[in-house]
């Protein structure tokens, strides 16, 4: 099929986590000494939405800070990357940034946006078909911690490929799985590519503090949905209202964290086990590290990556990295 002027938004390749994996990893995180949940779970629909309202907070900094460094440095972005370019976006979301990206590039080839959402998914991209009507759009619904593989775009020559991770999704990983999340994206993009990466940066507690507990409660919001998410998709018997939201600094990770904690001595029941609470333990929803620029050059070389470029705001409260995959 060769590229005409008509949209060209392709079949949704759909690797979502099953109800099954979901239950898996609540029990296993619930059964340990400190009960967590993986963050990758908070988005479900309506998480997706609230993490939307999110963006759009007083103190929630990082997404117009991010959005401004990439206003000012779109055009250095798509000269690094190069013309007819195939894009791969990581965790794409609400694709607002991207179609900054998009209208600096010379004759971007394809766009293929991967996230674990996949109402989000095809609800941003119908509308990106419509602003950018000459484009190849094809969506992968997967879980990109895990390796997956980019769908063949048959007619579609590129001779470049970037990547972009925009939003310090990074942030969300362990050092490690940052790590393994940039490995498994430079062997997924191929040598020679540009790969833009969004990292918040270390900064003052009372910002950061502010910018997880907003006054608002929409954070709080986020944090508890996964608790419904849990009833919902799993029969759990959380009570909302016996748990609240919590962002703590924990200075020696350099990251701020979600926690629920339990306003009471409890039993809930979750996919046929029971899991007790005392009153004050918490389940670890989420960590979002902060990056000082050099550790986080440091990181990208052991994940097999050269540095290019790095951006930041005049302030100082979020970093652009420009790298190339070697
Ligand atoms: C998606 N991620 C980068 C957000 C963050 O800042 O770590 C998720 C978030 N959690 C609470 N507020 C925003």
């Amino acid at each position: 099929m060769s590229k005409s002027s008509e949209t060209r938004l392709e079949e949704l390749q759909d690797l979502e986590p099953s109800v099954a994996e979901f239950r898996a990893s609540v029990v296993e995180g619930l059964s340990a000494p400190q009960k967590t949940l993986p963050c990758k779970f908070l988005y479900d629909r309506r998480g997706s939405q609230i993490f939307d309202d999110i963006c759009d907070l007083p103190e929630y900094y990082p997404t117009r800070t991010e959005r401004r460094i990439l206003e000012r440095h779109a055009r250095d972005i798509a000269a690094l990357v190069g013309p007819e370019a195939r894009l791969v976006e990581f965790g794409s979301g609400a694709g607002m940034k991207i179609r900054l990206l998009l209208k600096a590039l010379d004759r971007p080839a394809a766009y293929l946006p991967v996230d674990i959402s996949r109402e989000h998914l095809i609800a941003a991209n119908t509308d990106l078909a419509r602003t950018f009507p000459d484009l190849c759009i094809a969506p992968v619904c997967a879980d990109y911690t895990a390796p997956f593989a980019l769908p063949d775009l048959p007619g579609i020559a590129h001779k470049a490929t970037a990547g972009f991770f925009p939003g310090s999704t990074i942030g969300n990983f362990t050092r490690d799985e940052a790590v393994s999340f940039l490995a498994g994206a430079r062997d997924l993009l191929g040598r020679g590519a540009v790969m833009i990466v969004g990292a918040d940066l270390v900064k003052d507690t009372g910002i950061l503090r502010a910018a997880y507990d907003d006054a608002a409660g929409v954070t709080a919001a986020f944090n508890l949905n996964l608790l419904r998410r849990i009833n919902r998709e799993l029969g759990g018997t959380f009570q909302l209202a016996h748990f609240r939201h919590e962002a703590r600094w924990n200075a020696a990770l350099e990251r701020i964290e979600m926690h629920l904690v339990s306003l009471r001595d409890q039993e809930v029941m979750v996919g046929g086990r029971r899991f007790g609470f005392d009153k004050d333990e918490t389940i670890h929803t989420e960590s979002s590290h902060k990056y000082r620029l050099e550790t986080f050059r440091v990181l990208a070389a052991e994940a097999g990556y050269e540095p290019l470029e790095v951006w930041t705001d005049d302030k100082q409260l979020f970093s652009v990295h420009a790298l190339r995959t070697l």
